[in-house]
């Protein structure tokens, strides 16, 4: 049965158009809290696929105690059709190929086949709900509701509305993401890449210029996150790390004594043209700091290592 959370909020139904990385990841979540779950996808094997990602993060999410009284993996439903899929669901999250013509059709689409008041939250990574919602009639239920991968174990989800997204669509969205256990954040305005991905974009650039100017070598660079800050950051955001770096007197101790410094680092960090020959550099990079180490090891890795830390934290 679904958790009291949804039922309050009238979402037992949820519909996944596009099932790759993403949908299916979105898929094993909204199963895990007993909701019914059917997944639209118009490629030729994406029904095992998605059965598949599903069944692998089952375990994790049993782990993480999220599965619910009831839900099970096997009862999640496949339509490649669209319309047969959309048919009686409460909510739709999107999962399409992150490109704004073919979303902005497929909104159109969906928008003519669901009833007005179900809501239609889109994965996009970066593209701006204002034009994704453009050619809607029921604009006010389209909002984005961006995750992190893998969205069944990453809390985040960044909540943004377009020009004609209503308020109640935002806050119902929230609402919903809350009772699956994610942590929801909203965005006053639309800016391209939402938060979290501009803030990832701004470190890497900088990661990116340190490397193409030799400053160390990759695996080191990455390293001076992942074994430095990376660590505090699961904990806090950058203006409460410098809220606790400033001792008794806070952040506006931390201000007084290093602003000026920290200024002068900003106006030297780079802005580097990726041209072919760094790509290259690059790739040699991270494969020297993978090692013997496959992606399919270091994905593993990495979702047990965010179970445990998930856990530790307590999210
Ligand atoms: N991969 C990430 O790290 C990540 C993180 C957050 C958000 N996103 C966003 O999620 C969305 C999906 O990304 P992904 O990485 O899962 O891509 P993906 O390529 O793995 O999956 C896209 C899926 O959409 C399917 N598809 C194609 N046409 C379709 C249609 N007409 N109707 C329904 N499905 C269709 C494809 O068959 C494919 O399975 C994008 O908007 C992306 O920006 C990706």
């Amino acid at each position: 049965m679904p958790s009291t959370a949804t039922s309050s909020l009238s979402i037992r139904s949820v519909a996944i158009v596009g099932a790759g990385t993403i949908g299916a990841s979105w898929a094993a979540l909204f199963l895990a809290h007993g909701l019914d779950v059917v997944v639209s996808d118009p490629a030729p094997d994406a029904e095992p696929q998605t059965r598949a990602r599903v069944q692998a993060a089952w375990p994790v999410l049993t782990e993480l105690g999220r599965v619910v009284d009831g839900a099970s993996a096997d009862s999640l439903r496949f339509e490649p059709d669209l319309a047969t899929a959309l048919a009686g669901v409460d909510f739709v999250q999107e999962n399409a190929p992150e490109r704004e013509d073919f979303k902005i059709d497929l909104f159109a689409r969906m928008d003519a086949i669901l009833p007005p008041h179900v809501i239609v939250a889109s994965s996009s990574s970066g593209l701006i709900m204002s034009r994704l919602q453009s050619r809607c009639r029921h604009a006010g239920r389209f909002v984005i509701g961006h995750p992190f991968n893998p969205p069944h174990l990453i809390p985040l989800v960044e909540v943004v509305g377009g020009e004609q997204t209503s308020a109640d669509t935002i806050d119902r969205s929230i609402a919903f993401y809350q009772a699956m256990h994610k942590f929801p954040i909203r965005l006053n305005k639309e800016v391209p890449g939402h938060i979290a991905n501009r803030l990832q974009a701004a470190l890497w650039r900088e990661a990116i210029h340190l490397a193409a100017e030799n400053v160390a070598s990759v695996a080191d660079i990455d390293a001076a996150v992942s074994q430095g800050p990376g660590l505090r950051w699961a904990l806090f955001g950058p203006h409460m790390t410098f809220n606790l770096g400033g001792g008794a007197g806070g952040l506006a101790n931390f201000m007084d004594h290093l602003l000026g410094p920290v200024q002068t680092w900003w106006d030297d960090l780079g802005a580097p043209q990726v041209t072919p020959e760094l790509q290259r550099r690059l790739i040699e990079g991270v494969n020297a700091e993978a090692g013997q180490r496959s992606i399919a090891d270091l994905v593993e890795k990495r979702d047990a290592q965010l179970t445990a830390l998930l856990k530790t934290l307590g999210t």
